[in-house]
């Protein structure tokens, strides 16, 4: 079967021209203006934007976490995720303490194999680094594809790791090829911090947002940043959120070493005052918490300084019958909020619609820095004949509102009730088919392929 998208202006990191994509089977295999070319199907494109499908490298679907799962499913996440323009997402696979990562790695194969509607990978977060899990990481790389091991510096006493098995996790990950990425705060604070608030009755999800301050994760960035460059692994830091976390990361870069990092799209758009709204500031409790506004100038300044190379969501949704297992008490709410469907129209509204970056950028830290990163590109990344054809139409003028009426996420609120956004995903293609076209999903459960990675350098 062959597919001809005409006429659309084909953006990826770093062009920008009117042209024609052709695409045969699963894969691109020209691009150019005016491809003297028949298909079984011609899309025309003009007035729109032809995108690289969206790489979300940080979600958490149907992860067992604080008592409770994570509401989307492979099936629910990774469909709701195509909807709003995202082919692919990385989630985590969580190792469980005093087991071994095969066995986590078979309980998530599990729960993801034949059902995912849209293309997934994992990462293998490593709770408990010992002799026998040192072996298990070359079986992980060379066997399964699998290149990135996510440590935890916090939730003290369930998945966070000490600076001992940081440092020979990261000496063996480097040794065979992979990349170290970390949940950057300090638990040993924040646990304090929690305690101290629980013990003074000060338990509303303010609390929450007290027990994490900004010197938290400033610490901890530095502290990843310094043992990275110690054992030479490469370094990636998830969910960075601050002024003072970046500032770490750019002193790093003064010793001549790169650390890459992740921020969220929540961090860039929301901030602390919600913690304001008694329990209802619940919807937004999630670790690192929202900062100030302060910081996300800083945070989009860091795009656009290069600091910044990728913007995620941490999607880890609960439903709000779940979030108020923390009703009386905020270090019982369920850390995580959802935005798996929003990535992609969000940041091309408050990113590039807004003047703040522009469309090359967005591209790049969407869709093609992921993919790189994390040893899928060019497969997954970019629109160039080879690559996967995950395509994604886009409307950069109409304008939508984002409820949860409307959304495909199961969850039963949203974290951006009623924004109003400039640009929405038209169609979007995988592999060569078409998944969605006028709000509707054309593809099936089991449709979505676990995608192996490949070694990574830490360059880019
Ligand atoms: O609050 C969050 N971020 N929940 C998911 C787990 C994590 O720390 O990424
Ligand atoms: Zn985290
Ligand atoms: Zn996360």
């Amino acid at each position: 079967m062959s597919l001809l998208i005409k006429n659309g202006r084909i953006v990826t990191a770093t062009d920008d021209y009117h042209g024609d994509v052709f695409i045969e089977g699963e894969t691109v295999s020209a691009v150019g203006k005016d491809l003297p070319l028949s298909a079984d199907t011609i899309i025309d494109a003009t007035g729109l934007l032809v995108l690289p499908g969206g790489v979300d490298p940080h979600v958490h679907l149907d992860m067992p976490f604080m008592g409770t799962f994570s509401s989307d499913t492979h099936e629910t996440g990774t469909r709701a995720a195509l909807f709003g323009g995202t082919t692919t997402v990385i989630d985590f696979v969580l190792q469980h303490q005093g087991h071994s990562l095969k066995e986590a790695l078979t309980e998530w194969q599990g729960r993801a194999t034949g059902t995912a509607v849209g293309d997934y990978s994992f990462h293998m977060a490593v709770t408990d680094f010992n002799d026998s899990t040192r072996k298990e990481i070359r079986e992980m790389i060379e066997q399964e594809g699998i290149t990135s091991f996510k440590t935890f510096m916090a939730y003290k006493g369930a998945l966070m790791i000490d600076d001992r098995q940081m440092t020979a996790l990261m000496q063996e990950v480097r040794r065979q090829g992979g990349i170290v990425t970390v949940h950057a705060t300090n638990g040993d604070i924040i646990d304090y911090l929690i305690a101290k608030h629980r013990a003074e009755g000060n338990l509303s999800p303010l609390y929450h947002y007290l027990s994490q301050p900004e010197v938290t994760e400033a610490e901890a960035s530095g502290r990843f940043a310094d043992m990275a460059n110690y054992t030479g692994c490469p370094g990636y830091i998830v969910h960075l959120t601050c002024e003072g976390a970046l500032n770490a990361v750019r002193n790093a870069t003064r010793r001549n070493q790169k650390v890459f990092v992740e921020t969220c799209i929540q961090y860039l758009l929301l901030d602390a005052g919600l913690y304001e709204k008694d329990f209802e500031g619940a919807k937004w409790v999630m670790s690192p918490p929202l900062r100030q506004k302060k910081d996300q100038e800083t945070l989009w300044a860091g795009i656009n300084q290069g600091l910044v190379n990728v913007v995620a969501t941490d999607h880890c949704p609960f439903l709000w019958k779940q979030k108020q297992m923390g009703e009386k008490d905020f270090s019982k709410i369920p850390n995580g909020h959802p935005a798996i469907e929003n990535r992609m129209e969000l940041l091309f509204s408050e990113g590039v619609h807004k003047g703040r970056i522009s469309l090359n950028k967005y591209v790049e830290v969407a869709c093609t820095n992921p993919a790189k990163i994390f040893g899928m590109f060019p497969r997954k990344g970019t629109i160039a004949p080879g690559s996967d054809a995950d395509i994604l139409l886009f409307d950069p003028n109409k304008q939508h509102v984002l409820s949860a009426a409307t959304h495909h996420m199961h969850v039963d609120y949203s974290a951006y009730e009623g924004w109003e956004l400039t640009g929405k995903v038209c169609k979007v293609l995988l592999r060569g088919k078409l998944a969605i076209d006028k709000d509707e999903c054309l593809v099936e459960k089991g449709y979505g392929q676990f995608i192996r990675r490949a070694k990574v350098s830490g360059t880019i």
